[in-house]
């Protein structure tokens, strides 16, 4: 029902994921990556195709690729609309191999991101203001069809095609590797930042979730000048939040005492934890009039006491990864600020053993693949 719902949110086509076939199409080019079959969501190598190159087109070869927690959940199918074979992908960075003929971004060479969005009507009301990622005929980097009837396939392979509008310039000064995971991981917690009033120094936000998402959301508030509380389940993490991340305090979610000290002191959350978990005792910890802003995507539905919030006339909001003006906004204060995500470089064959690791939250904080040096075509197996 879940997956119905978001199959239809997406504007996606029912289609029978099972009995897909590989659509061929004549003229399209030989690529690969690797691709999770079904629902085990297990990687193996892939041979597909990709559209030749557009006029507005921008071909790249694909450098390096974030690894979100989306991949791990669209892999597993637990958004409940999985077109395998799957390609993940949506934290790319690479170099211009081609461009259409009616480019004006870019050029052969130049360095280049990709997010979560390579297609939408670019029309529509949300279109023209810049709010691409919420086009009811938006396409994602993966999970969606692509006009021309193929399903869309991420960064998990050796090169990319994608409309230039939706390419991200990339800073000379921003670092390929590290940089990657801001397109997703960034972007989906620095839109919802400005677009809910929590960007303004002195504010005190919470960051519940230390993880991808989450540790970038530190950095982006301590450079606004924000107060910082981090929100974890892992104690471990409280001295690295701290000291290296620069929070200003870290609570132990499940430690009754520390959250009961810390009712009422938030004017804002963003919570970016990937699985159901309690949000009440979080409402507790903001102030009156404090919005908690749910970024993370768990599959089963979140309990919310709606009287508790009244009497605070407290928000609950949400928010997908922000527009390509804003996801380049954000690019270029990113690299204006010297900010990245920390990241562990991994070969492409590691990937299996990555998905592992990420679902117990065993990684600092996100794993990017080296695809320019480790991915190497393999047949499909
Ligand atoms: N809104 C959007 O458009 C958008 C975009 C990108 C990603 N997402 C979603 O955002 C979520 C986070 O992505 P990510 O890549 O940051 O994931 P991640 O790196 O796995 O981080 C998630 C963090 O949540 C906490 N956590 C995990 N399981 C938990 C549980 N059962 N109870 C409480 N806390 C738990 C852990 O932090 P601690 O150890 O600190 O507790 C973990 O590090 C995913 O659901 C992803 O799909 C949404
Ligand atoms: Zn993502
Ligand atoms: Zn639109």
């Amino acid at each position: 029902m879940a997956g119905q719902n978001l199959r239809n949110i997406f504007g996606l086509a029912t289609r029978n994921s099972s009995s897909e076939k590989e659509i061929s199409v004549d003229n399209h080019v030989k690529t690969f990556g690797w691709a999770a079959r079904d629902p085990s969501g297990v990687f193996y190598p892939f041979q597909f195709t990709r559209r030749e190159t557009g006029e507005k087109d921008v071909r790249f070869k694909v450098l390096y690729c974030g690894i979100c927690h989306s991949d791990l959940h669209a892999a597993k199918d637990e958004f409940g609309f999985g077109i395998y074979p799957l390609v993940p992908g949506h934290e790319i960075v690479g170099i211009v191999t081609e461009v259409g003929s009616r480019v004006t971004k870019f050029k052969a060479g130049d360095k280049v991101g990709v997010g979560c969005i390579v297609g939408s009507c670019r029309s529509c009301n949300k279109c023209s203001n810049d709010l691409e990622p919420y086009c009811s005929k938006m396409i994602m980097t993966y999970l969606s069809i692509d006009e021309d009837g193929t399903p869309t396939r991420g960064g998990y392979s050796n090169e990319m095609v994608v409309n230039e509008h939706f390419a991200i310039r990339w800073p000379e000064n921003l670092p390929l590797d590290g940089g990657a995971p801001l397109l997703c991981a960034g972007s989906t917690v620095y839109s919802p930042m400005i677009y809910y009033g929590l960007s303004k120094p002195g504010t005190h936000l919470g960051v519940v979730g230390l993880g991808g998402l989450g540790h970038v959301a530190v950095k982006f508030a301590k450079a606004w000048g924000l107060k910082v509380t981090v929100i974890s389940t892992s104690p471990g993490k409280k001295e690295e939040a701290i000291n290296h991340l620069g929070a200003d305090s870290f609570l132990v979610s499940t430690d009754q005492e520390q959250m009961q000290a810390a009712m009422g002191t938030l004017d804002g959350i963003i919570d970016t934890v990937s699985a159901a978990h309690p949000v009440m005792p979080l409402f507790g910890l903001l102030k009156h009039d404090g919005k908690l802003i749910v970024v993370g995507a768990p599959n089963k539905p979140l309990e919310v006491d709606i009287p508790v919030l009244i009497v605070g006339r407290k928000m609950l909001g949400t928010s997908a990864v922000g527009g390509v003006k804003e996801t380049q906004e954000m690019i270029d204060f990113a690299a204006k600020h010297n900010i990245t995500a920390d990241i562990e470089v991994i070969s492409m064959d590691y990937v299996n053993k990555a998905m592992e690791r990420l679902e117990k939250g065993d990684v600092r904080y996100r794993f990017v693949i080296d695809i320019g040096n480790t991915l190497v075509a393999t047949p499909s197996t």
